[in-house]
């Protein structure tokens, strides 16, 4: 079956059989390198993306689901907070994904997609998040390196820095 959906701003046709997971499409058909196969049960996160603006886990979702949807990816990140701040232009990276490094809070990085991408979600929502919404908005996000303090404090330093952006 022929799904059309926006990607990253692009607008994409992809020829999948019904039930392909989105995961398969970006990954395999699409070549994107954000989305990261881990569980494949919806339980880890890795494999995160935003749909319409929703954090959605791309092993569990069909990819007809997104059909005239918008899909974005780690990738498309820096793009979609520049329009939400409506910047001149992009970032190379969303402050998420800078504060990430700043606080060197990743060891492996495996769940590092599905914690930028869960976190863009949170501060698009929630400015200015408390400890406790930080924590209740990673809570399906297993980091098997044990990254959560830092990743506390990453969160936090990505939300100060958007205040200074705004
Ligand atoms: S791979 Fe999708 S939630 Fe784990
Ligand atoms: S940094 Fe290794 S799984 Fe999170």
């Amino acid at each position: 079956m022929a799904v059309t959906f926006t990607l990253n701003g692009e607008r994409r046709t992809v020829e999948s059989a019904e039930g392909t997971p989105l995961l398969y499409v970006l990954t395999d058909e699409l070549a994107l390198q954000g989305p990261r196969f881990g569980c494949g049960l919806g339980q880890c996160g890795s494999c995160s993306v935003l749909v319409n603006g929703v954090e959605r886990r791309s092993c569990q979702t069909p990819v007809s689901a997104v059909t005239g949807r918008s899909v974005t990816t780690l990738e498309g990140l820096p793009a979609w907070y520049a329009a939400q701040k409506k910047l001149a232009r992009p970032p190379a990276l969303h402050p998420v994904q800078q504060a990430l490094i700043d606080e060197q809070a990743v060891q492996c990085g495996y769940c590092a997609n599905g914690l930028i991408v869960k976190a863009a979600e949170l501060l698009a929502r929630t400015p200015r998040p408390t400890d406790a919404q930080i924590v209740q908005a990673m809570n399906g996000h297993l980091c098997r390196c044990g990254s959560y303090p830092r990743v506390l404090r990453a969160i936090r330093r990505a939300a100060a820095a958007i205040q200074v952006t705004a």
